[in-house]
């Protein structure tokens, strides 16, 4: 059935697909994939990291199955396995209520959990990799069940097997996460936590990291349900130490992060607002006035003025500081 796009992607971009198919259990899927042999698919979870330049010419399946289960449990930590479909913001809160540690400092990222592992998502010193366990995927050409384990993930910084070799290959179908029970290895190491945590006047826990980062989230970045918008729309470059050190003598103030011996990773969001594009707006496009690293669709824009506007940060960005900036959401025809 075609279908708008609109409410399906949190960018708010009006994009047609030519048919829709809401996909609510792995069997359905499989079922689908193993009869109708290889077919070029489009599949689509909370539309969370993507902008979409076009119509969708492919069958959009929209993965939509829910379910939390226990897989095993010891004294000190339990092993969940969540479907695909379930709101990664969900999950966050069910193991915050019940006092699961490991995913706290991860509140409030749009998307759905089966989404997670494709970028390894990340935030305030915590990666889904550091409680990942296992997912099972489908994949496209067969209908066949396969589970990756950590290792066969191949994660790095917003990177995995899923974005690179399997690019296109598997539908994720469920995830299983590992969680402390007690004696929570809880990450207050990112600068931002710590302070909200002492104006709150809070210890360090599960539910009080959780709220810590809702409210440093809510305050910088904005609410897809009000403003489009796809979090970071660009990584945050990672620069060889010869050009940081150029990059640096001539601007000594800029905050950066050491990678390696040989890498040092400089802020996006930096560049951004000192090429001058905080708070800008171009007609619906914009970026966004409390954090440069995100763009915004303040209503009808549509994806292929988001894209040109980027294009021009990436161009200004490039002329200005001889840096080069990647997009990290998925680009869809533009
Ligand atoms: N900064 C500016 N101006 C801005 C934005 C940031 O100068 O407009 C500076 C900040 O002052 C700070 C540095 O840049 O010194 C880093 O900013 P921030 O702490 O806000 O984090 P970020 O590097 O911009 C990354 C992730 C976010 C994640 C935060 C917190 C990427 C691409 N982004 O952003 O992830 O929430 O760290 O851990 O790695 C996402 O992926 O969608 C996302 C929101």
């Amino acid at each position: 059935m075609p279908t708008s796009l609109k409410t399906y992607n949190t960018f708010g971009i009006d994009a047609q697909a030519a048919d829709f198919i809401e996909i609510s259990s792995q069997q359905q899927l499989q079922d689908l994939l193993s009869e109708d042999g290889p077919k070029d698919y489009f599949v689509l979870g909370g539309g969370s990291n993507m902008l979409l330049c076009a119509a969708i010419e492919q069958t959009v399946l929209h993965i939509n199955n829910k379910g939390i289960r226990e897989v095993s449990r010891t004294e000190d930590y339990i092993t969940l396995e969540f479907q695909a479909g379930e709101n990664w913001h969900d999950v966050v809160m069910y193991c915050v209520d019940n006092n699961y540690g490991g995913i706290e400092n991860l509140a409030l990222i749009p998307g759905k959990i089966g989404a997670a592992p494709i970028q390894n998502i990340g935030a305030y010193g915590v990666e889904l990799k550091d409680v990942f366990v296992s997912c099972t995927a489908v994949e496209i050409a067969t209908g066949n069940l396969k589970t990756f384990d950590l290792e066969d993930c191949q994660f790095g910084y917003r990177d995995s097997v899923f974005k690179n070799e399997l690019k296109g290959a598997y539908i994720i179908t469920s995830v299983s996460l590992k969680l402390s029970l007690d004696n929570h290895a809880l990450s207050t190491s990112y600068g931002a936590i710590n302070t909200e945590l002492e104006n709150l006047n809070l210890i360090p826990s599960v539910a009080n990291i959780a709220q810590a980062v809702i409210n440093i989230r809510s305050s910088k970045l904005p609410d897809p349900a009000q403003i489009g918008n796809s979090g970071s729309f660009f990584k945050n470059p990672v620069i060889s130490r010869a050009a940081f050190e150029v990059f640096q003598s001539n601007n000594p103030d800029a905050p950066f992060y050491e990678v390696s011996e040989t890498e040092v990773k400089v802020p996006a969001g930096w560049l951004i607002e000192h090429a001058g594009f905080k708070g800008k707006r171009f007609g619906d496009a914009g970026v966004h006035d409390r954090q440069a690293l995100v763009l915004v669709n303040h209503g009808n824009a549509t994806g292929q003025e988001i894209w040109s506007l980027a294009q021009r940060i990436q161009k200004e960005v490039l002329e200005k500081f001889g840096i080069a900036l990647q997009a990290e959401v998925n680009l869809i025809g533009c």
